[in-house]
């Protein structure tokens, strides 16, 4: 255990640099009280606290997750550009060159250790993997960092685990998570679950859950919501359904959402923007009144990305969570999400924007005479274009703005991941230009991959698909393709494909 946590290789490297940035990290992190030390003081103390992103201790200074590459098979550990600051997410870059790496541990901040590995089979699914390690690029403090992007059958878990709440036991939690990477499967869970992996009955699971999956009708809405998963149920209110119509779910880009319960006869749900503002409470009240709930009967086993029984249908994303021991006050609870709001999820990229280099966002314009108002922009899921203007709505200046990623294929070449869907990517499929979250497959990452090259009719960047070298990002009707120039499809056609597959890289509509 203790070797698995030693300084890694990784940060050997930059040891000199690191002690510097050192001193001045623990002086600003000594004025910043980060989640547990907030509920810490509060004396519900962090028995779990996992984060790919950022320590969540002022005076954490250890591995955040490590890292499993499929070149080698070698494991590596990222750890903190300072203690109490963030990762250090440019050392899995570099452990990850001309690969691909999984994240196989998310390390436990907490002195309990409850570390969460891939988990294995469970009575509802099979074996999961581990997410691909550079599929949620985010930004963090001003950092270049990683979320955890979850597809199907990828979870994690700590079987069972220290100090977690047990048979009733009061215990609180909230993750940091994203509105917009949601499914209706079972079951995006993040707490206290069986040790089995199986379901064991009413009251067997304590977790947040956050996902579209509507399990007592009706629900308000489209969701994505914050529930109970509380085993055999996923609850917006002791009698199931939300007691509450208003609440039709929260569709931000960064969520908080919260869980806590008292064991016997009292639970709650809040959730919040994460980037801005406060906690709303969804429910709080009386255990549900079927047998089994009151009191709570957990067992302490910590899952992340499935149901308490491996159920692994579900897709997410995670930031960083953590679990109590005992009932968190609401001030804990709302100087946590007024820390989490510090942090600036997604906040402005740290490169000036209108430029190819990764970090930079952009918004791509047409040069095509007819069309040269028009950008790439993401609608209903779908790559086209659209007239944006200083006058457009918000909304339509998001869909229109790409940070520039590494090329997920390549990284001399260029992936863009959306502005206001976080981990999503353009990738085309059937020839057609998509937005669709990365999934770690070999298939996704080729079709993702763009590699720019002057504009074929003299003007900006063409943009060749990686792995069709002789198609190149194409408007066609306003729809976007990858096009060969005289290849068999109407969007091939070679009038105007010089035009069509020129884009000027412009500053980003939305920074
Ligand atoms: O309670 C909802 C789900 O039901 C649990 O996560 C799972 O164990 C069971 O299938
Ligand atoms: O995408 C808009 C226009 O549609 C293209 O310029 C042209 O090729 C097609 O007619």
């Amino acid at each position: 255990m203790f070797a698995r946590r030693t300084a890694s290789l990784l940060a050997g490297g930059t040891l000199a640099l690191a002690a510097t940035v050192l001193n001045a990290g623990q002086a600003a992190a000594a004025a910043t009280s980060l989640p547990c030390d907030i509920y810490g003081a509060a004396g519900t103390a962090c028995v779990a606290a996992h984060s790919t992103t950022r320590a969540l201790y002022s005076s954490y200074n250890g591995p955040l997750y490590q890292l499993k590459r499929a070149s080698d098979g070698a494991v590596a550990n990222v750890g903190l550009l300072a203690a109490g600051g963030y990762a250090n997410a440019a050392a899995q870059d570099s452990f990850c060159t001309g690969t691909t790496c999984v994240i196989t541990v998310i390390y436990d901040q907490s002195p309990r250790h409850n570390d969460l590995f891939v988990e294995p089979a469970g009575a509802a699914g099979p074996a999961n993997s581990g997410v691909p390690a550079d599929a949620l690029p985010v930004t963090a403090g001003g950092h270049a960092v990683y979320g955890a992007s979850f597809s199907g059958r990828m979870g994690y878990r700590h079987t069972s685990a220290a100090g977690v709440a047990v048979n009733g036991q009061a215990e609180g939690m909230y993750m940091v998570t994203s509105g917009t990477h949601v499914n209706n499967r079972c079951c995006f869970d993040y707490g206290n679950a069986e040790v089995s992996i199986a379901d064991t009955g009413n009251g067997h699971m304590d977790a947040i859950n956050f996902g579209t999956e509507c399990w007592f009708s009706p629900c308000a809405g489209q969701g994505p919501w914050v529930q109970a998963d509380l085993e055999n149920g996923l609850f917006q209110s002791d009698a199931g359904p939300s007691k509450n119509s208003a609440y039709t779910g929260n569709a931000a880009p960064f969520v908080t959402a919260l869980l806590k319960n008292n064991g016997q006869n009292f639970f709650a749900t809040k959730d919040g923007n994460a980037q801005s503002g406060g906690l709303a409470t969804r429910y709080a009240g009386p255990e549900p009144a079927q047998p089994g709930y009151s009191p709570m009967q957990q067992e302490g086993s910590i899952v992340l990305g499935t149901g308490g029984d491996n159920s692994n249908g579900s897709i997410g994303s995670f930031f960083e969570g953590v679990m109590t021991s005992g009932l968190p006050t609401d001030a804990a609870d709302n100087a946590v999400q007024a820390n989490v709001v510090s942090v600036g999820y997604g906040g402005p990229s740290p490169v000036a924007g209108g430029t190819l280099n990764p970090g930079s966002t952009i918004s791509l314009r047409a040069t095509t005479a007819c069309c040269t108002t028009r950008y790439i922009r993401h609608q209903f899921d779908d790559a086209v274009t659209s007239v944006v203007s200083s006058g457009s709505s918000a909304l339509d200046k998001n869909d229109a703005s790409w940070i520039v990623r590494r090329g997920l294929a390549n990284p001399s070449c260029v992936s863009f991941e959306s502005r206001n869907y976080p981990g999503d990517f353009l990738r085309h499929y059937n020839y057609r230009l998509l937005r669709r979250p990365m999934d770690g497959s070999a298939a996704f990452r080729a079709d993702a991959t763009f590699c720019p090259q002057a504009g074929k009719n003299g003007q900006g960047t063409s943009f060749a698909s990686f792995n069709y070298p002789d198609r190149f990002l194409r408007h066609y009707d306003n729809t976007v393709y990858i096009a060969s120039n005289g290849g068999p499809d109407t969007f091939d056609a070679t009038a105007s494909w010089a035009d069509d597959v020129s884009w000027a890289v412009n500053a980003p509509w939305a920074p």
